[in-house]
């Protein structure tokens, strides 16, 4: 028996081969199904008892080795290969560009909102996008019927009266809970999307992005709201810029006030972008109406505070002067590498 397999386990020890095909015949006559070993094990069974054990041993030893050349052949023709390849490598040509991303417009803009307020002690909330009827509009002193719970802006998930399920329509709904969990003094801002059942056009969408804002303490007066707004304006729009409060309404600030600022592109000279008036509106804002506090479990007769909101694509179309609010959301890689460097 020796006689027939030490030629192979020597024949197997010589062999070496340059070539992916070189080396696939090897495995053929020696490991594949109709190969040699396949053949030696098979005749196992017409060795005699007392040198099967013999024969199985050298079986073994041809098929390990043949094995082992078979690795040792095919890592070696792959790294000829690889440095082959490398050798054809051309380093003068140019390199592919690489297109790193980039902070969103919006991103970038309420990024610029909570850092202003961030220096005067304002912290950040985060609350549900989907919201109860309590949080989004009771809390918040809506009326029953009061126009802003129809159809037609808000998105219901489900519409079952005081048990309503919708999309929130502004991030108030975060202030509420906020309110209802922490004790005076909360100074804190509510950045998020929020949703409304409008058409799109190039001023309105059926989702934006607000920051919204909060301050509640001892002795907080319409003041400390003007004062605190106009700081914020000239952080976001330059040191030159003025603001005026209009009033307004809004069921959970009483009194309301709608701010404008100076234009920002023609410093209140007039042009196209605030319509020749020289102002741009920018925010809602007012003092928390009494029983929004009393709502939420804070005394009124104790506690006064302000809140404001603003929509950031309206800021970051002022400062950028972008004419097409749906911009934001069509996510045209060449809109969104315009702030690449911001
Ligand atoms: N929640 C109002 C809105 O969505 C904005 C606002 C906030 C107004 C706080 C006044 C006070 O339009």
């Amino acid at each position: 028996m020796q006689e027939k397999i030490r030629p192979y386990i020597e024949e197997v020890e010589k062999f070496n081969a340059a070539t992916r095909e070189e080396l696939d015949g090897f495995r053929i006559k020696f490991l594949s199904k109709k190969g040699i070993l396949a053949e030696l094990f098979s005749g196992m069974k017409d060795i005699q008892a007392d040198q099967r054990k013999e024969y199985g041993q050298m079986v073994n030893e041809l098929k390990n080795k043949a094995e082992e050349k078979l690795s040792q052949l095919q890592t070696q023709i792959e790294n000829a290969q690889d440095s082959r390849q490398a050798h054809d490598l051309d380093l003068t040509l140019p390199a592919e560009p690489i297109y790193p991303g980039s902070r969103h417009p919006i991103s970038i803009t309420k990024n610029k909102i909570i850092e202003i307020f961030s220096r005067i002690g304002f912290t950040v909330a985060d609350g549900p996008e989907i919201e109860d009827d309590w949080h989004n509009f009771t809390a918040l002193n809506f009326p029953e019927n009061h126009p802003a719970r129809d159809m037609q802006d808000t998105f219901f998930i489900e519409q079952k009266g005081p048990d309503s399920i919708a999309l929130r329509t502004h991030t108030s709904s975060v202030q509420v809970r906020v309110m209802e969990n922490n004790k005076p003094p909360i100074r804190v801002l509510s950045p998020g999307r929020v949703y409304r059942n409008e058409a799109i056009s190039a001023r309105a969408h059926c989702f934006f992005h607000q920051v919204e804002g909060l301050y509640i303490d001892e002795g907080v007066s319409f003041a400390d709201m003007k004062q605190t707004l106009l700081y914020f304006a000239r952080e976001m729009f330059g040191s030159g810029t003025r603001i005026r409060l209009r009033p307004s309404y809004f069921p959970f600030t009483e009194p309301s006030a709608e701010m404008d600022v100076t234009c920002s592109i023609c410093k209140g000279k007039g042009c196209n972008v605030c319509k020749y008036s020289g102002w741009l509106e920018i925010m809602g804002c007012g003092m928390v109406d009494p029983n929004v506090l009393e709502n939420c479990g804070i005394d009124p007769e104790k506690y006064t505070g302000y809140a404001f909101g603003m929509g950031i694509e309206r800021i970051a179309m002022l400062l950028h002067n972008v004419k097409d609010l749906r911009l934001f959301s069509e996510n045209d890689v060449r809109f969104l590498k315009q702030f690449a460097a911001e």
